[in-house]
């Protein structure tokens, strides 16, 4: 298979929010064994301490070459200052091929912006489709595969939306999950117990993150899920690690006032991992989640009305659920009766912990990993 772009060029990453570390990182490093030039651009989407630099120390990312420090805003503001920022950041290094990864702004920005340089670009995790516009990453999804050169796909069916939107076969690759490299590359790491006892862990608890606009950014729906998660609280302990985008609300909601719920920052990668692989089970809206869950075993409650990884749901232990199914559920479980999920004999395929190795192989060209 032939390289993409010009195999001397430099290769230029571009990570910015939380999940895309955990997708970089198993890229950069199949990328370093073949012994590609390589570099990556932090945009600065997030900057907490917790929500980006301590996946660098816990993943073994690289320093970050250069961090443009683009940070919060609108979402016009912040595509705006990101393509100003990685515009001005590829005319002066010219790259050979820019990766993206997954569906948050850095990723839509940087596709556009070296499209109109005419770099190429890779899309790592492409054709995900929620069908649902309302969603800010799924209209990121749509432009950055449109606009994308070579497009690396988690699951068949992605592969069929992106065929069916009329990308060429030939810029599809059937790869694998890099996010699934990262978890099982760390598998002896989550040590469940001794987290328990590092957080006065009861035996049986349910870890929840909860970050999408529709379900944090409006006062009201945020209220109702308090409710909820009060109502779920009532049956077993909740430890939830709250992102920074729903901080305020959930606190003036008086999320934290059950004594069975257990707010904390958001933890680093390691911490979080192993609080989901002891846990009773999961109640989010993360998409990363819902995958790490079907490898893990554990649960998934989904509060969304519609997912764009639907092998988590055919192939694992994810269920979308609304608010009010969502008591009932969690009871379900704690009396072991499970929630009619698959159970997970089968995962998706590829999600074997090698999708960098075949990302690497497809940019480097030569042998194709196993
Ligand atoms: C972004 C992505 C979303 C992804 C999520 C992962 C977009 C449009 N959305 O959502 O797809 O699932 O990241 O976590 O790209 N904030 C901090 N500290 C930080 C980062 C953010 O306090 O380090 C706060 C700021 O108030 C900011 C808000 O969180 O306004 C939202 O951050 P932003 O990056 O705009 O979107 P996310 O909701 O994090
Ligand atoms: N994660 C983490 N700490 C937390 C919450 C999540 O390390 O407190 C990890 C999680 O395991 C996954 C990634 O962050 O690897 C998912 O990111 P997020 O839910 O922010 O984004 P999404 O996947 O929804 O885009």
């Amino acid at each position: 298979m032939s390289s993409v772009g010009s195999r001397s060029a430099e290769v230029v990453h571009i990570v910015g929010a939380r999940p895309n570390f955990v997708k970089a990182a198993p890229v950069v490093a199949a990328l370093e064994k073949r012994g590609v030039r390589q570099s990556v651009v932090h945009t600065g989407q997030h900057y907490d301490d917790r929500m980006s630099a301590v996946f660098f120390r816990e993943l073994g990312l690289p320093r970050p070459d250069v961090d443009l420090g683009v940070g919060s805003g609108s979402h016009a503001e912040q595509t705006a200052a990101l393509m100003v920022g990685l515009e001005r950041e590829f005319t002066s290094r010219s790259p050979g091929l820019v990766v993206v990864y997954g569906d948050v702004n850095s990723t839509v920005a940087a596709a556009l912006v070296a499209a109109k340089l005419h770099i190429p670009v890779a899309h790592v995790e492409a054709g995900l489709r929620s069908f649902d516009r309302t969603m800010p990453e799924e209209v990121n999804r749509r432009l950055t595969d449109q606009l994308s050169d070579v497009c690396f796909a988690t699951s068949p069916e992605a592969v069929g939306h992106l065929a069916r939107e009329g990308v060429a076969a030939d810029r599809i690759h059937l790869v694998g999950n890099p996010m699934i490299d990262t978890l099982l590359g760390h598998l002896d790491r989550f040590d469940t117990a001794a987290l328990r006892r590092r957080l006065d862990l009861p035996d049986t608890y349910v870890a929840a993150t909860l970050h999408r606009p529709a379900n944090v950014d409006d006062p009201e729906t945020v209220a109702r899920l308090t409710k909820r998660l009060h109502e779920v609280a009532d049956q077993a302990d909740v430890v939830m690690p709250v992102h920074p985008r729903g901080r305020r609300a959930f606190e003036e909601a008086g999320l934290g006032g059950h004594p069975r719920m257990r707010l904390a920052e958001p933890l680093g990668y390691i911490d979080f991992v192993t609080l989901v692989r002891g846990s009773a089970a999961v109640v989010t809206d993360s998409g990363g989640v819902q995958e790490e869950t079907t490898i893990l075993g554990v649960p998934c409650l989904t509060l969304r009305p519609n997912t764009e990884r639907p092998v988590t749901i055919s192939h694992g232990t994810n269920r979308l659920v609304t608010d009010t199914e969502l008591p009932g559920l969690v009871a379900a479980i704690l009396a072991g009766d499970g929630i009619g999920t698959a159970t997970v004999a089968e995962v998706p395929p590829l999600w074997d912990g090698h999708a960098g190795e075949r990302i690497a192989a497809v940019l480097a060209g030569g042998d194709t990993a196993p």
